[in-house]
């Protein structure tokens, strides 16, 4: 029925992909307490506010979106207790999201006396849909928003000179944007700020909706990069959803696109279908050999405490942190397994079919890869036992014991464990 809304397209037509190499991870910054709580049915209350942020600064995040404190009486007490508190230690930086009004504004430097240091993060909508129908605005009168904004945010800074203050500015459904007007914009917020590479300012770019695939937006991105002025001077951040499902595929691709930094949530909440999912993004970096510099060795600990902070559960297909992604119940997948498995040396390159990481990295354990059920077979069967007892048997008998084992799981349903698959075996071929 074409009520669909295509985004930009940039013509980049001669890039060669990847055009930088990355190595190292992005700057992370987690959304969490506000993209992520603004989206819950139920938002957090002040003690899951508080144990979500104890995990965010356990797991290693140096930069933390606390909230909207100008527009929300709980994000405004939340940010005084962590500062009042002394809760925010000294290399993590909160950010503190506001619209480019100055009254709002003015509360949000409020919400902030006496903290050490923070990131004001300044944004207006500047897509046509938005312009048009829903301020009523041309171009030169949202980039004046912009601008206003910046200036405010800037004398805000000016007033309280005991706070090492960042500025952040995202031209908010940058994708549904025209590509140069967003540029025009930014630079207009530039021009204000006066960032240095000593002293940079923080530049993010919103797929607000995700309206077009995860390459388009890395062409954005790159187009970005590569025509704004002052580029030594910023600090480039993507803000991805998941409309359409590719939240971290596009912000995978927007760092060889030329991305610094990264923001998103644990486990993808966020508005709608979400943002952008740190904890797949960071795995997927560590998966290509680059160290996210997260910890992520406990992540059932994090799906526990997301789970009961924000009361979404967690799929159990989940990428790799989901109860079955290391499981294995065919036949033909567990019998691969065991035989690399067999060969997989402690120090040598990962290498074992099935299975793109070591689940242990993850605090996952062997046994737990493989399940038996009737769909397994004799691979499954022999590497319980083997695993479980000790016990290692002929391939003949490994043949005969998984046929008498997956008569069993027909009948029964569901999955057989260690103690069921040994019993099994002492009943049929142990003999008094
Ligand atoms: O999705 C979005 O555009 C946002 C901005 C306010 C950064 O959350
Ligand atoms: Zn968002």
């Amino acid at each position: 029925h074409r009520r669909y809304r295509p985004g930009p397209v940039v013509n980049l037509p001669n890039r060669q992909w990847p055009n930088r190499t990355v190595r190292e991870a992005p700057i992370w910054a987690s959304v969490d307490l506000r993209d992520g709580n603004q989206a819950l049915h139920e938002p957090m209350n002040v003690e899951q506010k508080r144990r979500l942020w104890d995990l965010l600064v356990r797991l290693g995040f140096k930069e933390i979106e606390v909230g909207f404190p100008a527009a929300s009486r709980p994000d405004y007490d939340f940010v005084r207790w962590l500062i009042e508190e002394d809760r925010i230690p000294e290399d993590v930086t909160i950010q503190v999201l506001v619209q480019a009004r100055e009254d709002l504004i003015r509360r949000t430097y409020e919400a902030l006396v006496g903290v050490r240091r923070a990131i004001v993060h300044v944004y207006n909508s500047t897509s046509p849909v938005q312009r048009d129908w829903v301020f009523g605005q041309d171009r030169e009168g949202v980039k004046a928003i912009a601008r206003r904004g910046a200036e405010w945010v800037a004398q805000g800074a000016r007033d309280r000179p005991e706070t090492r203050w960042t500025f952040q500015y995202s031209p908010e459904s940058y994708t549904a944007t025209e590509p140069d007007y967003a540029i025009e914009v930014c630079e207009a917020v530039l021009d204000v700020w006066q960032p240095t590479p000593e002293r940079p300012c923080i530049i993010n770019l919103p797929a607000t909706v995700e309206v077009s695939s995860p390459n388009v937006f890395a062409d954005q991105v790159e187009h970005f990069a590569t025509q704004i002025s002052r580029r030594d001077s910023i600090l480039l951040s993507v803000h991805t959803h998941n409309d359409r499902g590719g939240a971290v595929a596009a912000a995978e691709l927007a760092l060889p696109a030329g991305a610094d930094r990264v923001e998103g949530t644990l486990l993808g909440n966020g508005e709608r279908t979400g943002n952008a999912d740190l904890l797949t993004l960071a795995m997927n970096l560590y998966s290509q050999g680059i160290d996210p510099k997260l910890d992520l060795s406990r992540p059932d600990e994090i799906v526990a405490v997301c789970t009961e902070c924000t009361g979404l559960p967690v799929h159990p297909r989940h990428p790799w942190v989901g109860e079955l992604v290391y499981m294995a119940y065919s036949g033909s997948h567990q019998d691969a397994i065991r035989k690399c498995l067999a060969r997989q040396t402690p120090d040598a390159p990962w290498n074992v079919a099935y299975l793109p990481i070591d689940p242990a990295d993850l605090g996952r354990n062997y046994q737990a890869v493989i399940r038996v059920n009737s769909q397994s077979g004799k691979g499954g069967v022999a590497f319980v036992l083997e695993q479980e007892f000790g016990l290692s048997l002929p391939r003949w008998l490994q043949v005969e014991l998984a046929a008498l084992v997956q008569r069993e799981s027909e009948t029964r349903g569901g999955v057989l464990d260690a103690a069921q698959i040994r019993a099994i075996f002492e009943r049929h071929f142990i003999v008094d």
